[in-house]
């Protein structure tokens, strides 16, 4: 791949298809489940050894909360012993941060939670955030219940109140999203980062979440490094302006 092509700082992913990977393979969904969280496993790995600093993942939605007790469950294992995993095989190199609410959560998935928070590589420059039991709205929401605490202590003052200490607010302090990557050719954001994905770059692959592979996510940084980003400004010496 060339070498001169910009990489997005941080980089959301909605880890979308998981689902019909395994319905088109006459697999149960779980297996779907299964193969996907493996290759967020592989895929981190070469995102952030392609320079990408910040990797936000969608994995569980509040609203995913609506499916079965039998999916629900599959995914909460997996969560559990997946994370710990995760930070065994990249100990020395992420730091591993989660956003979301703990309410509804297993207390298996608090514990690894807590246990991967707390070992993982604090003072790393590469993170990953996973998302789970997570929503735009709840996010916003949450802020908005913390700063009134804080304004009603008296340790935030109203006046004070702008984009950067709103962000601190936020279940953790991220940069903006720069390059927002969705699989499985839905084209919708179903309440993902909605603060912080305000001037993102928007892609939506067709292929399935566990088929997004290191060549898929090349395309992604080739169709980003062919996007104008303008942040409202005038690019006076771009032809298209
Ligand atoms: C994404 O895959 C994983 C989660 C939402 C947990 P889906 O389970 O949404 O897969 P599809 O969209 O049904 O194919
Ligand atoms: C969004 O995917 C949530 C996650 C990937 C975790 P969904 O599959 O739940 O979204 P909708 O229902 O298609 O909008
Ligand atoms: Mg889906």
């Amino acid at each position: 791949m060339e070498d001169n092509l910009k990489i997005p700082n941080h980089v959301g992913i909605i880890l979308d298809g998981n689902g019909r990977w395994a319905k088109q393979r006459n697999l149960p969904r779980s297996k779907g489940h299964y193969y996907g969280f493996k290759n967020l496993e592989k895929i981190s790995k070469y995102i952030f050894d392609r320079g990408v600093n910040v990797l936000s993942v969608f994995a569980f939605s509040t609203e995913n909360f609506k499916r079965s007790k039998e999916e629900v469950d599959y995914l909460m294992s997996l969560f559990a012993k997946g994370f710990k995993t995760f930070n065994q095989k990249y100990k020395d190199k992420i730091k591993i941060v989660f956003s979301g609410r703990r309410d509804l959560l297993p207390t298996d998935v608090l514990k690894s939670m807590d246990e991967v928070s707390k070992n993982c590589k604090q003072d790393s420059d590469k993170i990953i955030n996973i998302c789970i039991n997570y929503g735009g709205h709840s996010e916003i929401i949450d802020a908005v219940k913390k700063i009134n605490i804080d304004v009603l202590n008296n340790k935030l003052n109203l006046d004070d109140l702008d984009e950067e200490v709103f962000n601190h607010y936020l279940y953790n302090d991220l940069p903006p999203i720069d390059l927002m990557i969705r699989t499985s050719g839905e084209v919708r954001i179903s309440n993902f980062m909605l603060w912080q994905l305000s001037y993102a770059e928007l892609y939506f692959p067709k292929v399935h979440f566990p088929d997004f592979d290191e060549r898929e996510f090349d395309k992604a940084i080739i169709e980003y490094n062919k996007r104008d980003r303008r942040f409202g400004g005038i690019n006076y010496g771009d032809k298209n302006s």
